[in-house]
């Protein structure tokens, strides 16, 4: 099937801000998670049934990884690495596997370091 972009700045946002200062995001802006554990962001997204490639946008600005638990529909899945990008303008894509279920499934991404997760653009899948 055709893949559907989900902007995280119109997604459900825990300890984050949406925010637009750093160029090359698409959408309206990009999602700032708060430098702490537990930041989040959760998409409600609706997509056929079956494994499906799950693609994230970001960008890190920094050397460190800001590591993100991925759950979905509340099962936890895997941990995610979102590793620097050299700058915080610099966006790229990182791609996984999930299985989703027909109909709406939820998307979550939990930061884990105290860091926060890295700025979120956008996933596509
Ligand atoms: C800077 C940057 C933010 C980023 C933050 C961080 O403040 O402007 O976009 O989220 O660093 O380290 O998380
Ligand atoms: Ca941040
Ligand atoms: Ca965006």
């Amino acid at each position: 099937p055709p893949s559907t972009e989900y902007q995280a700045e119109n997604a459900t946002i825990s300890q984050g801000a949406v925010e637009s200062n750093h160029a090359g995001f698409t959408g309206t802006g990009f999602v700032n998670f708060d430098n702490v554990v537990g930041s989040s962001v959760e998409f409600t997204v609706d997509a056929a049934a079956g494994e499906r490639r799950l693609t994230l946008r970001f960008a890190n600005g920094t050397t460190a990884d800001r590591p993100m638990d991925l759950t979905v529909n509340g099962t936890a899945v895997q941990g995610v690495s979102f590793p620097g990008t050299g700058a915080w303008t610099t966006w790229v894509e990182t791609t996984l596997t999930v299985s989703l279920t027909a109909g709406p499934n939820t998307i979550r991404l939990t930061s884990t370091t105290a860091n926060g997760g890295p700025n979120l653009d956008r996933i596509t899948l």
